[in-house]
């Protein structure tokens, strides 16, 4: 699994529960080839996404748009992660989390050099969100896990708070990742032999603290999402949208500040995937999360701050 490098995931060595699980998903990070298997469209879609510019729903006005996405658009003259980039004479822009710049990311495929990313930017502030729309096999995944250091780029910066996260060690990298990035995929990945509860603890537990403490996070963000009357379910036992619910609350249980959601609803029916979005959308409001959203569902596009299109290797502004 070249393509994750050195970015592995923690797996749950430590974890105090019973069932030691030693799979690389225990932390509810996928393996990179994982993740494309089950790469479709959202069944809610219904054809080509949009984001018209009234489009924002939910979020407040026209200062919430608050990801940019040109070169140097966030940079201002103070550099990486200073927030201080609004342009003069209007309300200065929140400040910023995340900033990926000249990002290039290719594979050698076959004998072929395949290029995916070829110098993206994108800057995502603070208790904003972003959705990133796209074809199938554009590199959204791909821009995804260079965002949340699972995997590395061939070339460009990512900052996080102005901090090269690629310049961590691998200690530092796994530790800046359980505490502020919580990720969500298209499926569950959650372990088959935990409870719904003890899944959400998870990420608590990896970080080393006891299993009381665990637990005793992982309750409230279970019952968040609606769940607390199924935490002694296992996986098996939950419908795909509780799952999916489940994953929710796992991301969010170390209470990062940005949340990964790629394509979290596409193994849903639409009626789960109404419900998950929903979810999604009322917490990001509500933490006051940054976020970046992967998805196809127009709906759920045009509810986030800024709609974005990733086409030839570069995020683009969704114009509809
Ligand atoms: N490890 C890899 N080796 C070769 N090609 C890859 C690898 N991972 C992804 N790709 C290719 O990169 C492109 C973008 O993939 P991905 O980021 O998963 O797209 P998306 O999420 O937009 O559907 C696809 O053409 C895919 O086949
Ligand atoms: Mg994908």
């Amino acid at each position: 699994m070249s393509r994750r490098g050195s970015g592995a995931p923690p797996i749950a060595r430590d974890a105090k529960f019973k069932k030691a699980d030693r799979s690389p998903s225990a932390s509810g990070e996928p393996t990179r080839m994982d993740d494309r298997k089950d790469d479709r469209l959202d069944g809610q879609s219904g054809g080509q996404p949009g984001c018209p510019p009234d489009g924002r729903r939910g979020f407040g006005g026209a200062e919430k748009k608050a990801v940019s996405f040109a070169k140097g658009a966030a940079g201002g003259t103070g550099g990486p992660g200073t927030g201080r980039s609004g342009p003069s004479g209007q309300a200065p822009e929140a400040e910023v989390l995340m900033e990926s710049r000249d990002l290039y990311k290719s594979f050698q495929a076959g004998g072929e050099r395949l290029s995916i990313l070829a110098g993206l930017d994108l800057t995502i502030r603070k208790g904003r969100s972003v959705a990133v729309l796209g074809a199938s096999g554009s590199g959204k995944s791909t821009l995804m896990y260079l965002l949340g250091g699972l995997d590395r780029p061939t070339m460009g910066l990512v900052f996080s708070k102005g901090r090269d996260i690629f310049r961590l060690s691998e200690s530092e990298l796994a530790s800046w990742r359980s505490k502020e990035v919580g990720f969500v995929f298209q499926f569950h990945y959650l372990l088959s032999d935990f409870t719904a509860l003890e899944n959400v603890a998870m990420p608590v537990l990896l970080t080393g603290r006891g299993r009381a403490e665990a637990l005793e996070m992982a309750g409230p963000i279970l019952d968040r999402v609606g769940l607390s009357n199924r935490k002694d379910h296992r996986p098996g036992a939950l419908s795909g949208g509780e799952q999916q619910r489940v994953a929710l609350a796992r991301a969010l249980v170390m209470g990062p500040e940005l949340l990964l959601a790629d394509e979290p609803t596409g193994n849903l029916d639409a009626r789960n995937a109404a419900m998950v979005n929903e979810l999604i959308l009322q917490l990001v409001n509500e933490r006051q999360l940054s976020a970046v959203v992967v998805t196809h569902n127009a709906r759920l596009a045009k509810q986030l701050d800024v709609c974005l299109e990733l086409a030839d290797g570069r995020l683009h502004e969704w114009k509809g």
